[in-house]
């Protein structure tokens, strides 16, 4: 079993659409993607290939996209030996099943399903190459798949009602209240970033809140709240919020 020191490489080849054909983009480890067009053969050397992680946009159909990804052996076509690729993993041998299939042949992945960021984020497979008698061929590879996030959850309110209470009289820009909302989308990125703004307020002729729109603060304007004044109704002042998330 002379494999020498600079070993048989399981390559993985990786299918990325840059909007102008199809390119192979193969990533070695501790250093810099290279990008090798289809027609030069990766260089064998001592290290153990990487891949990289491959990206698709969730809520999309990605059929277009198809093979994303292709694992291929390097000492199977060199020995010309007869090879079976198999990949495991969510998605493929864990649920949810059936988001990916392969071709046993070629080490071609392709993604059968629109893809939900929400319930999966992100899928981490590996590829094996096979030999005659079922054997690794090669050292299995890991295939890590990100589920990008799109806009698609709106802000929900934590509370149906918020209930607010400020002393009458409170100077200007006393904090009466704070009002919240969550959004699934992938926190920390706008597209889980929150606005609120006050749709109406009663009464509408002298507004006596103002809302910071990031925070959901609600604040007292300089228009002085006297209880008995406003007495229509009894508690005198009510808000209606909104909340939007961004690029909604
Ligand atoms: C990474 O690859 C480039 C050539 O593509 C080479 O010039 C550079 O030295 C390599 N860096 C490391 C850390 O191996
Ligand atoms: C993967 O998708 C490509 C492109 O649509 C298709 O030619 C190929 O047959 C598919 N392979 C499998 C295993 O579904």
């Amino acid at each position: 079993m002379a494999r020498g020191a600079e070993g048989a490489l399981l390559l993985f080849l990786i299918c990325f659409d840059f909007g102008n054909g199809l390119h192979f983009e193969v990533l070695h480890s501790r250093n810099e993607s290279k990008l090798l067009p289809k027609h030069i053969h990766p260089v064998r050397q001592k290290r153990a290939w990487i891949t990289a992680p491959v990206a698709l946009r969730e809520g999309e159909d990605l059929s277009r996209k198809n093979p994303i990804a292709k694992i291929h052996s390097d000492l199977a076509e060199e020995k010309n030996l007869k090879i079976t690729y198999k990949y495991t993993g969510k998605g493929i041998t864990e649920p949810p099943f059936g988001v990916f299939v392969f071709n046993k042949d070629t080490g071609e992945l392709n993604v059968t399903t629109i893809l939900d960021r929400e319930e999966t984020p992100f899928f981490l497979l590996t590829g094996y190459a096979l030999d005659e008698r079922g054997k690794n061929l090669e050292k299995p590879i890991e295939l890590r798949i990100k589920v990008l996030d799109i806009n698609d959850n709106e802000p929900v309110f934590t509370q149906d009602v918020f209930v607010g209470s400020v002393e009458e009289l409170s100077a200007a820009n006393t904090l009466v209240m704070k009002i919240t909302a969550t959004d699934a989308d992938e926190p920390n990125t706008l597209n889980s970033k929150i606005s609120y703004r006050i749709v109406s307020q009663e009464p509408a002729s002298s507004p006596v809140f103002y809302l910071n729109k990031d925070t959901g603060e609600i604040y007292t304007t300089s228009i002085t709240l006297d209880r008995e004044d406003n007495n229509d109704p009894p508690l005198g002042i009510c808000c209606l919020v909104s909340a939007i998330s961004h690029m909604w």
